[in-house]
């Protein structure tokens, strides 16, 4: 079985570090999702030594995990952070990134977000249209400001991945196509309130490869040829996130084998380098504890029916994602062999199921499992369909733990509810 990172077994039971997953369990109840401090920390220091040559600022990419503590950790440790949104603004800010540390991709900013993101003095705006670039110059000049910006490319690269997660193909709706982008950079001095200091790319999620992130690299060194003769000021290439991790049994590069890869490209570009890692820092950091409610035969299959569901890990659903599985005590033989379930949450979708035909020994209820590879779009995908509370969050740090972010109550179900007497009675 594959044990990520620092989630091992002491004495026979599953631990995060130095604690015990059911110690977490029986103090906050389940589904709980925890996380390694020193993964984090090692995942982020293992890409800033592997690009140490490029001086590269790397911003973890919000949407993978957004919990306030995680931010501030990262952040603590040298990160910037990738943000997509208003929302991943104010928690960037809220968790003190310096603004110089701080990116802005989307494909749909609206002009109130740019705004607070040009008053905040965000580093860069990774910007994915023509009309959006006129936007933010519109804004900036009524602000008075300029704004650094990074041309989006669509190179049109296949990644190799989910077709969800594939986002430089030419029919994808992310980044500009070259041609455009040309067009752009041969006019940069029209706008005055921008000014387009690189280019960025981002291919996808989860690939395992340098060759496509390579190719992509090689698709845009035309451009800043083409671009810097017109006189466009581009000194940085964002290369996006994207790095895969193991959630079975895949042969990820490791950062060093990405950095060899692409290192010597970018340096004849002779740009600074920006990363936006989600996935490769915080994926394998966390896992989710669940606790089986029910085992049930049906048809000669059996299920182990868990607390925790899509609401809570929608990737299996989503994406067809594997998550390895894992019970937190001692495996106990079942009489004919090891048991196969299917583990499957209580939500009412047939999409719920976490995992298929897995071997996991004899479960009885109050079982507790692990889900594991669950700290990269769990907790960020989480909602609140069928009425379920999102799950409680913990960070353990070698033998301590504390929650990070409280289960909902009931309450937060219809906190933003109104009951408009006028209208419904
Ligand atoms: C623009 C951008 N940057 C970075 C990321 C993070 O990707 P990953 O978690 O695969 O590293 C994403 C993910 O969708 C993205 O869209």
């Amino acid at each position: 079985m594959y044990y990520p990172h620092d989630f091992h077994r002491l004495e026979g039971e599953l631990a995060c570090e130095g604690v015990p997953l059911r110690r977490i369990a029986q103090a906050v109840g389940t589904p709980v999702y925890v996380y390694s401090h020193k993964t984090l920390v090692d995942h982020l220091r293992k890409l800033q030594q592997a690009f140490a040559a490029l001086r590269p600022l790397i911003c973890f990419s919000v949407k993978a995990n957004g919990s306030l503590a995680i931010l501030r950790l990262l952040v603590g440790h040298g990160a910037g952070l990738d943000i997509v949104s208003g929302g991943e603004l104010y928690k960037a800010l809220r968790v003190g990134c310096p603004p110089s540390r701080i990116v802005y991709a989307s494909v749909g900013k609206t002009a109130a977000e740019i705004r607070a993101a040009l008053r905040a003095g965000i580093f860069c705006f990774n910007v994915e249209s023509a009309e959006e670039l006129e936007a933010i110059h519109g804004a900036a000049r009524r602000l008075r400001t300029v704004a650094r910006v990074a041309l989006r490319v669509n190179p049109n690269v296949r990644a190799h991945t989910h077709r969800y997660i594939t986002t430089g193909v030419k029919d994808s709706k992310f980044g500009i196509d070259p041609a455009t982008v040309q067009g752009l950079l041969r006019r940069h001095g029209r706008l005055s309130g921008v000014r387009i200091i690189g280019l960025h790319l981002h291919i996808g999620s989860q690939i395992s490869e340098a060759a496509p992130f390579v190719r992509a690299i090689d698709r845009v060194a035309v451009l800043y040829g083409d671009g810097r003769r017109a006189g466009a000021p581009l000194e940085w290439l964002n290369l996006g996130g994207g790095l895969g991790i193991i959630y079975k049994d895949e042969r990820p590069q490791t950062p060093q084998a990405f950095a060899a890869a692409v290192v010597p490209r970018i340096q004849r570009l002779r740009t600074r380098l920006i990363l936006e890692p989600g996935r490769f820092i915080v994926g394998n950091a966390g896992v989710l504890v669940t606790e089986v409610l029910y085992v049930k035969s049906s048809r000669g299959k059996q299920f182990a029916v868990v607390d925790a569901g899509m609401n809570d890990l929608i990737r299996p659903a989503l994406y067809s994602a594997y998550h390895e599985v894992m019970p937190v005590g001692r495996v106990r033989e079942a009489a004919n062999g090891r048991a196969t379930y299917d583990v499957v949450g209580p939500v009412c979708e047939s999409a719920d199921v976490l995992a298929t035909g897995r071997r996991l020994g004899r479960l009885g209820s109050g079982e507790l499992l692990a889900v594991l590879g669950a700290g990269a779009y769990g907790s960020t995908m989480a909602s609140n369909y069928n009425g379920r509370l999102r799950a409680a969050e913990v960070l353990v740090r070698g033998r301590h733990w504390a929650v990070i972010r409280a289960r909902d109550t009931l309450k937060d179900l219809v906190r933003h509810d109104r009951l408009p007497a006028r209208l419904i009675e």
